[in-house]
């Protein structure tokens, strides 16, 4: 998708130097950053830090490690040691170890001379699946809106939480795919984008790829979602996932759950986007799902831009106090609508996902 009107994909390979480019999504929407990552620990901290994030983006980037990692030293017991390190590195997204056990199985048994190329090929296949899947997700997904679109004959407001766009994917994102089908095919598409508190990836990432898209948005407050639905100026939610679970109970961003308790409420349509590689076919309670608990200064502290556009820190929270910063939480299966995959749009449940994927 495009940035200032230029084409660029969230991660990339440099054959030249034969380092990993991404975007450094800790910058934006401030500053358009391109970061080398030339050692595998350079992954990993992009990972930890959330200069990447987003499920399918910190799945790719690990892929992308596991390169870096045959590049910095062609050992096999540096490369398992790296695997599990790159699988660490943050714990609720599936992504991350699913990338790295396609790697590593691809890897088993090669030799030295040849192991660079094949990961390199798995690392650029893993990327380019994730196009495919997400370009697929949009396709179906475009179905809905276009069904909502065609009933009431006026633009469609979507909600949706954090960032689940093309910045957390490789192209197009989960949950931003079908409306930027939908916006490439003329159908009059609003998105309230919630800010999501407390890193904003909705109002410094979701808004900003939107507006760099030309799709019409609003950021608000997480709470405001609410009262939106009880007036009717929610039309549909879509959201993306960290991990859903078989039985389709969906691990997403923290605030994802009371947005369905709310859509549930009011009838208001609630989708999740997701590519299979999402999905944790072994889990099968969700209390089972590690949470990520991230430092509390990601809450006391906000950051921005003063009057001469340089970047400042604040604290906002009084010196004394404690604060709590949970990464996620769970969206139980009932309060899903349905779940929209690259195979089709299924039930959130079991049957539906056995169903698309045999
Ligand atoms: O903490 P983040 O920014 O990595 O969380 C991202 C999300 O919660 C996304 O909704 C999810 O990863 C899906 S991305 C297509």
């Amino acid at each position: 998708m495009k940035i200032e009107g230029k084409e660029y994909r969230t991660i990339w390979f440099d054959e030249k130097n034969k380092i990993v480019k991404i975007i450094d999504q800790t910058k934006l929407p401030h500053k358009f950053i391109i970061k080398d990552l030339k050692k595998v620990n350079d992954a990993v901290n992009a990972i930890k830090t959330m200069e990447v994030r987003g499920a399918p983006l910190i799945g790719a980037t690990a892929a992308y490690g596991i390169v870096l990692s045959i590049l910095e030293n062609n050992d096999q017991s540096f490369l398992k040691k790296s695997s599990e390190e790159l699988i660490n590195s943050r714990p609720t997204a599936i992504n991350l170890k699913w990338a790295v056990d396609r790697m590593m199985k691809k890897l088993s048994g090669i030799n030295s001379n040849e192991i660079l190329n094949m990961a390199l090929n798995e690392a650029k296949e893993i990327c380019e699946e994730d196009v495919k899947f997400c370009e697929s997700i949009g396709i179906n997904g475009l179905k809905i809106i276009e069904e909502i679109y065609n009933k009431k004959k006026n633009t469609v407001n979507i909600l949706t939480h954090c960032n689940a766009g093309w910045l957390a994917t490789i192209n197009w994102g989960t949950a931003t795919s079908p409306i930027y089908h939908a916006h490439k095919k003329g159908i009059k598409v609003h998105v309230w984008v919630d800010e999501t508190r407390p890193r904003n990836q909705g109002a410094n990432l979701t808004s900003y790829e939107l507006n760099e898209e030309g799709v019409s948005n609003t950021i608000i407050a997480d709470n405001t979602g609410g009262i939106l639905m009880q007036r009717g100026e929610v039309d549909m939610c879509i959201v993306g996932t960290d991990r859903t679970l078989s039985t389709g109970d969906v691990a997403n961003k923290i605030g994802t759950y009371l947005k369905a308790l709310a859509a549930h409420d009011n009838n208001v349509p609630f989708y999740v986007a997701l590519p299979s590689s999402t999905i944790d076919w072994e889990t099968k309670d969700f209390k089972d799902i590690p949470i990520e608990e991230r430092n509390s200064d990601e809450l006391s502290y906000v950051e921005g831009v003063d009057e001469n556009n340089n970047v400042q820190k604040v604290l906002i929270y009084p010196k004394k106090s404690k604060s709590m910063n949970l990464a996620f939480d769970i969206t139980p299966a009932k309060y899903v609508t349905g779940l929209i995959t690259e195979k089709g749009v299924c039930e959130a449940s079991t049957e539906g996902l056995k169903a698309l994927f045999k």
